[in-house]
Parts: structure tokens; C-alpha cells; sequence
């Protein structure tokens, strides 16, 4: 059985990589906000406004739940999966390899979508203040590191 999880920064790449993996080991893509927004059929902006952010991550911790029940998966995470403990021990206890996609800050806010991404769609220097208070915990929480700076 194979499962592996990214976690990671918005536009780290989690999803780009995680899909081409996939195709290439030919196993199934998920997305934690690509399942949550058919879920729901709302936006992760609209979720955040008219729900709050509270009601998103305990919504994406019931769609870590069903989607680590899955066998043979490739995953991508919402960047704040790492918020919440519980998030990592239900992908742990489920078997998958996590692995954190490590971009250059700088690198991504040229060219990240703030479409879509409430956290950051006010003001793009949140993104920085993200980093620093999550840093340790995509550190801590992974089992491999990978570089994503090379484009
Ligand atoms: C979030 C990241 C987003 C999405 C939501 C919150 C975060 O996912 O889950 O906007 O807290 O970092 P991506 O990492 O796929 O952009």
C-alpha cells in the first residue's frame, strides 16, 4: 500500500507535484480543499466568509478523516493542516509518508494565486508572518524535506 501526503506552504507546490507524482506511480490524487469546496459546492473563500476560519479547519479535519481512509493515494494538504495535531496523528495512523515541500518565501509570493486564498488575499505580506509562525511545524511534522526552488 502507498500513501503520501505533502504538506507545505500555499504555493509551495503541493498540489503541482503531488499531481505529477501520481500520474507518474500511477496512484489517485486528492486535494483537502479540491474535496472540501465539491463537499460543501462552496469556494474556500466563500467557506471562510461566510463560515469562519474555525468552521474551515474542523471541516478540513473530517476531510483528512475520510480522505486517510483511502488506500493508494497521493495527497495534497491545505497549507494550515499543521495547525491541528490531530490532522498529522490521523495521516501518521494511517500509514502515509509525509512530505514537506520547502519553497523560498520570496519565490513564491512572485507568482502565487491570492485568488481563492483568503489568508493572504487581503495583504500578500501575510504570507510571511505564516511562515514564521508554521516553519517549525511542516519541519516537525514531516519525514522528508524537498526543495522546491529550483523554477
Ligand atoms: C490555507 C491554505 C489553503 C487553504 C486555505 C487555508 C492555509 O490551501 O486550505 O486557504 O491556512 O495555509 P493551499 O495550501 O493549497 O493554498
Amino acid at each position: 500500500m502507498k500513501k503520501i501526503a505533502f504538506i507545505g506552504m500555499m504555493g509551495s507546490g503541493k498540489s503541482t507535484i503531488g499531481k505529477m507524482l501520481s500520474d507518474r506511480i500511477k496512484l489517485d490524487f486528492f486535494c483537502t480543499d479540491e474535496f472540501i469546496e465539491k463537499k460543501y459546492n462552496k469556494s474556500i473563500s466563500d467557506i471562510f466568509k461566510e463560515n469562519g476560519e474555525k468552521y474551515f479547519r474542523r471541516v478540513e479535519t473530517e476531510a483528512i478523516k475520510e480522505l486517510s481512509e483511502k488506500r493508494d493515494i497521493v495527497l495534497s494538504t491545505g497549507g494550515g493542516v499543521v495547525l491541528n495535531k490531530s490532522n498529522i496523528d490521523l495521516l501518521r495512523e494511517n500509514n502515509f509518508l509525509i512530505i514537506c515541500l520547502n519553497r523560498d518565501i520570496e519565490k513564491i509570493i512572485e507568482n502565487i494565486s491570492i485568488e481563492n486564498r483568503p489568508l493572504i488575499k487581503n495583504d500578500i505580506n501575510n504570507l510571511r508572518k505564516i511562515y514564521k509562525e508554521r516553519e517549525l511545524l511542516y519541519k516537525k511534522y514531516s519525514d522528508i524535506i524537498i526543495n522546491n526552488d529550483d523554477n
